[in-house]
């Protein structure tokens, strides 16, 4: 079915898409993954009040299709279905989820390059970071279509000889996901993979802004043979969105909840989940620490502070958030950090050429110009951008390089989450601990050293979860992905991924002699 068909209807829409594919030099009837219908129980359905919402590329304020704007019984319905999936999903062998996974991993590779193109469409990510993404998120699939069967008991030495105990693990239930817009589509499959693998149903629901990527992968799965309700995706715009999390978190057909998101959106999950004393897996906000340490190695610094600081244009949870650099080089690595940042390349990201795309949506631009304002109100200083790239389209803000930052900036206090570097200096290893570690969120933290002692005390010292040493691009779907303090509970990825989705239990055999 051509995307004429499956997404704009409408003959108005129809010609404003084809507006929006000259503009992005690329064939959208070619995008035959594009839906404009949720999917629940194996289905493309519209909401049942018939209405929708629109979704629009960040880069050019286009609309790129409408899909169903899902209320409180749209959500009942689904989740509906993945309970009466759970029987049958949970009872085959893991070998045999195993296998369905692998089919949708291999299907997901065989149609990398469509699905990094709606997620550049979407969240206006550069195409080259939208296929990192799709290999990233790719591989979490691979991941836990192996570790399914390596989801193994315990039989215990029992103190009494007439009893045996054993522990097996068995999946916990329905499992709603919430995603959110900065990964659409590798947030999805480090949730499901392991949700599935481990023999729970999910109900998903993307963010409003990137609900495509997600009807995208539910296409792939479908193909792959993953059974009916197994996997269902439920769209619904920001007005609806808090009734539709509250019965993901509230229903009683709900074992648990995996989200990433906001700290803020996080904790009222949390209280949510609370009444019905849910599993609950948060991945939240961050601040993430960036020391650079005098014996470091400035050159790779400056290159693992590019990539991590304007990864997704900042709009990643682990970003850098506090360059803290050390006196002895302050002043080089400032200038090496401009020349670096003057040279990003902002624009559609559809264009070869473009490392740098627009933020999300009109909210977050706000944010970012609110966050700049508030530093240079209270005397810190420009060394470099500072203001909205407007001559490039309404939601680009230029990489921003900030210096001379006091501890009540806001950007000092808050997740940026956008393209602004602030640049703090110290003079101790102690002191960089301390504001490393005076943030409520504990997510990333970097640090470049090439002092061998300094290297293992600063990594234990520092309070996070996940600490980068000599480099800036930490994630990986064999590791464990997660946050300590405010930034969340639980870890996903690795082998620890797939606890989240289970539960032990203690079986004891009496009475054998
Ligand atoms: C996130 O920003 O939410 C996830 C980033 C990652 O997985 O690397």
């Amino acid at each position: 079915m051509s995307l004429y068909i499956r997404v704009l209807p409408l003959v108005q829409s129809d010609k404003l898409l084809r507006m929006t594919a000259k503009a992005f030099k690329m064939d959208l009837k070619n995008l035959s993954f594009l839906h404009n219908k949720a999917y629940v129980n194996g289905e493309w359905v519209s909401a049942k009040s018939g209405k929708t919402f629109n979704v629009l590329n960040p880069a050019t304020g286009e609309l790129i299709g409408d899909v169903p704007d899902m209320d409180l019984q749209d959500v009942q319905v689904a989740i509906k279905a993945a309970h009466d999936a759970f029987p049958s999903w949970s009872s085959i062998t893991a070998k045999e989820r195993g296998i369905l996974l692998r089919k949708w991993y291999d299907l997901m590779e065989k149609n990398a390059e469509e699905i990094a193109k709606i997620v550049t469409l979407e969240a206006g990510k550069p195409l080259a970071e939208s296929k990192g993404e799709v290999a990233y998120g790719n591989s979490f699939v691979d991941w836990f279509a192996e570790e399914a069967r390596r989801i193994h008991g315990e039989v215990l030495q029992s103190p009494i000889k007439s009893k045996e105990m054993v522990l097996i693990k068995q999946p916990i239930g329905v499992a709603a996901l919430i995603t959110p817009w900065n990964f659409p589509q590798a947030m999805i499959t480090r949730k499901a993979g392991a949700a599935l693998a481990a023999g729970c149903t999910c109900v998903i629901k993307p963010a409003e802004d990137t609900p495509f990527t997600a009807l995208a992968l539910c296409d792939l799965a479908a193909q792959a043979g993953i059974p009916k309700g197994v996997i269902n995706v439920v769209t619904s715009d920001r007005p609806n969105a808090p009734t539709v999390g509250k019965e993901l978190c509230e229903s009683p057909l709900i074992a648990g909840l995996s989200f990433t998101g906001s700290t803020e959106v996080g904790k009222l999950l949390y209280q949510q989940c609370a009444s019905g004393i849910k599993r609950v897996g948060l991945e939240l906000g961050g601040n993430a620490p960036f020391i650079v340490f005098n014996s470091a190695d400035i050159d790779k610094a400056v290159d693992g502070a590019i990539a991590s600081k304007f990864r997704n244009c900042g709009q990643t949870c682990v970003s850098a958030n506090r360059f803290l650099i050390q006196d002895g080089i302050f002043d080089k690595f400032v200038e090496k950090l401009k020349e670096r940042m003057i040279n990003l390349k902002l624009g559609n990201g559809i264009q070869s050429d473009v490392n740098q795309g627009p933020l999300i949506n009109k909210a977050q631009v706000n944010k970012v110009e609110g966050i700049v304002k508030d530093a240079v109100d209270k005397g810190a200083t420009v060394v470099c951008g500072g203001q909205r790239a407007t001559e490039i389209g309404e939601q680009f803000y230029q990489p921003t390089l900030l210096t001379n930052i006091k501890t009540d900036m806001l950007c000092y206090l808050e997740e940026i989450f956008g393209p602004v570097a602030v640049c703090i200096k110290f003079s101790s290893e102690d002191e960089a601990v301390t504001i490393s570690n005076c943030t409520k969120r504990g997510l990333a933290g970097y640090f470049y050293s090439n002092d061998v002692t300094q290297v293992w005390r600063v990594a234990k010292k520092m309070e996070v979860g996940m600490v980068g040493v000599n480099e800036g691009i930490i994630s990986s779907a064999e590791a464990a992905f997660g946050g300590i303090k405010e930034s969340g509970i639980g870890r996903e990825g690795s082998h620890h991924g797939i606890e989240e989705f289970v539960y032990v239990k203690y079986i004891c055999f009496g009475n054998l002699q």
